[in-house]
């Protein structure tokens, strides 16, 4: 399966997807990364791995719909089978997701439903919690609040601060999203009727 990421910043969930797929039996390839920033630290690190990459800056275009016709101009080209936003901090229209019905996928830093949105680690220590972590999700059109298709956790710790947490959630977001873009794409997971549907035993 040809897949693009869709970053914004360090490109730190990009790069273990990159690694992941660059496993001969591993049943994807990263075709392309797009950024909606071109100062994205993740760029220079998909093109030393010699990925394709191509940014579109927000403010280069008169509003929404002219920067995601831009993006998907490039899409098209890319023609992937799957999108894995990774770090992309832009919410996509209905438009846009629909013309990628089911086959969009994101990381998000909280175990969902549970803290959709921003500054996710520190709302989770400011309601004390003991567990924190990460949801793949399939991309619908409302934020963060897609079907889940894997989540891990990792405990929250006697002084820990958002950044510490932080980094914590992000050793297992490394791991869960080559583990979850796997199993979609070898067929065993699919968004139906506005679920997560598994097709084969795990
Ligand atoms: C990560 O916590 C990810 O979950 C969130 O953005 C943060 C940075 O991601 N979406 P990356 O290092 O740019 O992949």
């Amino acid at each position: 399966k040809k897949v693009a990421v869709l970053i914004s910043g360090s490109g730190s969930n990009m790069l273990a997807l990159a690694k992941a797929a660059s496993a001969v039996d591993y049943p994807a390839d990263i075709v392309g990364v797009i950024s909606d920033r071109p100062d994205a630290g993740g760029l220079a690190k998909a093109a030393a791995l010699g990925i394709p990459t191509a940014a579109f800056a927000r403010k280069d275009y008169a509003g929404k719909a002219a920067h995601e016709a831009a993006i998907r101009a490039e899409l098209e080209k890319l023609s992937p089978d799957i999108l894995c936003l990774a770090g992309y901090m832009r919410l996509l229209s209905g438009d846009f997701i629909r013309a990628y019905e089911g086959r969009i996928v994101n990381i998000h830093p909280a175990l969902l439903p549970l803290f959709p949105g921003l500054h996710t680690h520190q709302r989770a220590l400011d309601a004390g919690m003991r567990i924190a972590g990460c949801t793949v999700h399939f991309v619908t059109e409302g934020m963060d609040e897609g079907p889940i298709v894997a989540q891990a956790a990792v405990p929250v710790l006697p002084g820990d601060d958002a950044d510490t947490l932080a980094a914590r959630v992000l050793t297992v977001e490394h791991r869960i999203y080559p583990a979850a873009l796997k199993l979609f794409a070898e067929g065993k997971v699919k968004m139906e009727g506005g679920k997560a549907v598994f097709t084969e035993g795990l």
